[in-house]
């Protein structure tokens, strides 16, 4: 079997993204232990059903976002291939006690504003991130406002260029992907990021609130997501202890 390319998916346009957040439900955990253990061979049986058509990676929240203990982001070339995951996962006996508390769709797409940057800008951005482990995830969706998109688009590449400038000393420590979800989700886009340094992150984030694209964000997080990126087998082992 030939699976699926992870960093052709991660890395290509006209991938489809779905972030779904789920919370544990109280009667998950007066389970007795056996029920627990079949229910997580049950999880895994379907991630691996599924890994010739997709990628799912996992991430545990819990304790960290409130009404959110697991996100599992999914990546394929259908939005149906997600969902059909989905449905598989949601009837599993774990999933019976999960509620999907949120759920956010998006793709990927060529650059839009990149290709009238500046040369200098271009060589900064294909800066790569420091080697090494990565294992806090964060996700802010992102809505702009009406004034956004009526600009021209010489003008929000303009505002652009301000908001990349201000995030070239972050480009070491901040691995990012951006979902356009516009007409998929309430939102424009979904913005993804990898970081051992929560730090820098912030101070990224502080750097962009301060550059005029920022005026066009109607909405930024709310929710921001924050976990850790943990292999399936970890995050069912802490919920089957
Ligand atoms: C778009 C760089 C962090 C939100 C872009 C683009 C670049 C960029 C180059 C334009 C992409 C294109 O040509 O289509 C970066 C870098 C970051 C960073 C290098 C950090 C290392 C962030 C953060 C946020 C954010 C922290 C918000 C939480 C966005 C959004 C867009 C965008 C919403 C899409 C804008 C649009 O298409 O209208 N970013 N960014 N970025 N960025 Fe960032």
């Amino acid at each position: 079997e030939a699976g699926v390319d992870r960093e052709k998916f991660l890395k290509d346009p006209g991938v489809y993204g779905t972030f779904a957040v789920f919370q544990v439900d109280e009667e998950w955990w007066k389970l007795d232990k056996a029920a627990k253990v079949a229910a997580v061979s049950e999880v895994k049986a379907i991630f691996q059903k599924h890994s010739d058509a997709l990628i799912a990676d996992t991430y545990l929240l819990r304790g960290l976002v409130e009404k959110a203990d697991v996100l599992v982001r999914i990546h394929s070339l259908e939005i149906l291939t997600n969902q059909n995951f989905l449905i598989d996962f949601m009837g599993t006996a774990l999933g019976q006690h999960l509620k999907n508390t949120y759920t956010f769709n998006g793709l990927t797409k060529a650059l839009n504003y990149v290709p009238g940057m500046s040369e200098d800008l271009k060589i900064a951005l294909k800066t790569q991130t420091d080697p090494g482990p990565k294992p806090y995830a964060i996700i802010v969706p992102i809505r702009k406002d009406a004034e956004w998109w009526n600009a021209g688009q010489d003008v929000r590449t303009a505002m652009m260029k301000e908001h990349t400038e201000a995030t070239v000393p972050y480009l070491k420590t901040v691995k990012r992907k951006l979902y356009h979800a516009s007409g998929l989700d309430d939102v424009d886009f979904i913005t993804y990021f990898e970081t051992a340094k929560l730090d820098d992150f912030n101070n990224l984030i502080i750097a962009l609130e301060k550059v005029k694209e920022n005026r066009h964000n109607k909405q930024f997080g709310a929710p921001t997501l924050l976990g850790t990126i943990r292999p399936l087998d970890e995050i069912l082992a802490i919920l089957s202890h």
